[in-house]
């Protein structure tokens, strides 16, 4: 379990870097992997989160739980409240697809990020741009010691591109993936080629 106050502070000065503060004032956040003593909390947040033609069902996060390694599914906790959490798979798919993204390749080389969830009543104070970094530097310290992960990938709509590249991620144009009514752009970040989770390489 890490805590959020225990982030490095990012040196890039690149101004296209500015950081949104954690604004939130609750008790201090920890993050941690996803258990299944979790699946009720998460299944309710994920549908508190997207419209039902988008939510992950209670199966297909069970299915994650038990199957990514424990990086790839990280949950965010202000006490017992679940305030959050960062999920994904792996894929050897270059492009997400739907395909790509409703299995777990175990060997993939891809992160695949499937959903960035901050509970309703507590967006917009700089939670799920902290789970993103906390996400990243888990995943940079797996690949340091064990190199298998190459980027991680993830499809956004338009109006949250700024909360992933201000994360380092770039956009690398509309996705072919048709799930729900608005289409998704994909943005992806190549390990160790930048941003500001990347500075120490
Ligand atoms: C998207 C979501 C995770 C953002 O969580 P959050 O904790 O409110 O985000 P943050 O406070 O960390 O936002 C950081 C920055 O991202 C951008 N951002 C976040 N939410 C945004 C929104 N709804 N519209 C536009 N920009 C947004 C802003 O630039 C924001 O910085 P600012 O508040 O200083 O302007 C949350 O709204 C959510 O759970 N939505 C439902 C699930 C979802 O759509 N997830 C994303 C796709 S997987």
């Amino acid at each position: 379990m890490s805590t959020l106050h225990a982030l490095t502070t990012p040196t890039n000065n690149d101004s296209a870097h500015t950081l949104p503060t954690l604004r939130y004032k609750g008790g201090p956040l920890t993050h941690r992997p996803a258990t299944i003593a979790d699946l009720d909390q998460l299944s309710r947040l994920e549908s508190e989160c997207f419209p039902p033609e988008e939510a992950a069902t209670r199966d297909q996060i069970l299915y994650r739980i038990k199957t990514v390694p424990p990086e790839l599914f990280i949950t965010t906790w202000d006490n017992d409240k679940l305030v959050g959490f960062v999920n994904g798979t792996l894929t050897n798919s270059p492009d997400l697809t739907e395909e790509s993204m409703s299995r777990h390749e175990s060997k993939g080389s891809t992160v695949c990020i499937h959903s960035v969830s901050v509970a309703p009543d507590l967006r917009r104070q700089g939670i799920a741009y902290t789970m993103l970094l906390n996400y990243i530097i888990g995943i940079k310290n797996v690949h340091r010691m064990r190199p298998t992960y190459k980027r991680i990938v993830l499809l956004a709509h338009d109006n949250l591109i700024p909360l992933y590249t201000k994360a380092g991620f770039k956009v690398d144009g509309p996705s072919g993936v048709h799930h729900g009514p608005l289409p998704w752009i994909q943005c992806s970040m190549m390990l160790g080629d930048g941003g500001w989770a990347h500075d120490d390489e």
